[in-house]
């Protein structure tokens, strides 16, 4: 003990041993005295308490010069980061990409009217295509889209008749799960429409936004496909980005089918109020879902949405 704090102890003791004494000096005399042994008392003990707060003071002021300075904004280098899910990482580039040439980005609700999910797009209730697009109803009769596809209309209305827009999502299906289908899983859906849109131009569009993403020279093709909204409608081979020879991703083919595309069908641009003898469009559609799966070599789609943390700091593929 400092023997400032033991002197100031001791007075204190001795002060509080006076006040005990009280009552056998005169009684006449004891008010005051005792009086003025309370105010000692009181002024000792503030002395004391201010002792200590100095003494405190002085002990962190000479800690504060014996160690580093401690900030406590500084982030944690040791500490784990967090880091982006695989599909958003594709899905930025993407963007990226198609920004680059002209695209406008939009981002449709998840939520679709069944107009916009089927019947906007050549496929009314009747149609057989809509058997493979079984999803989730609501119970007022909208859907969990089935593809972004159903955004079309939506921006056929906001930027025609001369736009070229993407819209990246997610979409659903009532799919039985296993390794390569999932319920929940994204696509990229790309529309160009103006006066004098061909399909040459579809070409050189799908050719330069692989190139950029798979950072390679990319060769593109078409086949002839069926899908109601395009007229006529491609399935887009791309030039397997991964090998020379063939390998397991192109299953040894050197092409792998890449996308659905077409020339917007007339009665499409027509629902989204453009005249289809003025202008023309092309429109595309993939799976975001499976461009991650073979960017990043991922062979079960379940994992995407497992939130299994081996999975998403790249361990698991
Ligand atoms: N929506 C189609 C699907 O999910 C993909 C698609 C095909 C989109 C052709 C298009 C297109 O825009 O022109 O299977």
């Amino acid at each position: 003990m400092e023997s400032v704090e033991k002197e100031l102890k001791e007075q204190i003791a001795a002060v509080k041993a006076d006040m005990q004494n009280l009552r056998n000096i005169e009684p006449a005399k004891r008010g005051s005295e005792g009086a003025r042994l309370n105010k000692l008392k009181t002024e000792l003990e503030d002395k004391l308490q201010t002792f200590y707060r100095d003494r405190e003071e002085r002990e962190l002021n000479a800690k504060l010069e014996r160690d580093p300075l401690i900030d406590i904004t500084i982030p944690d280098i040791n500490a784990k980061h967090g880091g982006l899910h695989p599909i958003s990482i594709i899905m930025n580039e993407v963007e990226d990409v198609f920004s680059q040439m002209g695209f406008i980005i939009e981002d449709g609700p998840e939520i679709a009217t069944e107009f916009e999910c089927f019947d906007s797009l050549n496929c009314p209730k009747s149609h057989p295509a809509r058997d493979m697009q079984d999803t989730f109803w609501l119970s007022d009769g909208r859907v969990l889209r089935t593809q972004t596809s159903a955004h079309q209309n939506y921006m056929l209305k906001k930027y025609g008749p001369e736009f070229r827009a993407i819209c990246p999502g997610r979409t659903y299906r009532n799919e039985n799960v296993d390794a390569t289908h999932d319920t929940t899983f994204f696509q990229v859906e790309g529309m160009m429409v103006g006066s004098d849109v061909s399909i040459a131009n579809l070409i050189y569009f799908m050719r330069e936004a692989l190139t950029a993403v798979f950072k390679k020279d990319i060769k593109v093709r078409l086949r002839p496909g069926y899908f109601p909204f395009v007229e006529p409608g491609f399935e887009l081979d791309a030039s397997c980005p991964f090998c020379e020879n063939g390998c397991p991703i192109c299953k040894g083919n050197k092409w792998i089918e890449f996308c659905g595309c077409g020339m917007i069908h007339p009665k499409v641009l027509e629902m989204g109020g453009v005249d289809p003898k003025k202008y023309t469009g092309f429109a595309f559609g993939f799976g975001l879902t499976r461009l991650a799966m073979m960017r990043y070599g991922i062979s079960d789609i379940r994992l995407f949405n497992s939130g299994n943390l081996e999975f998403l700091q790249g361990g698991v593929r």
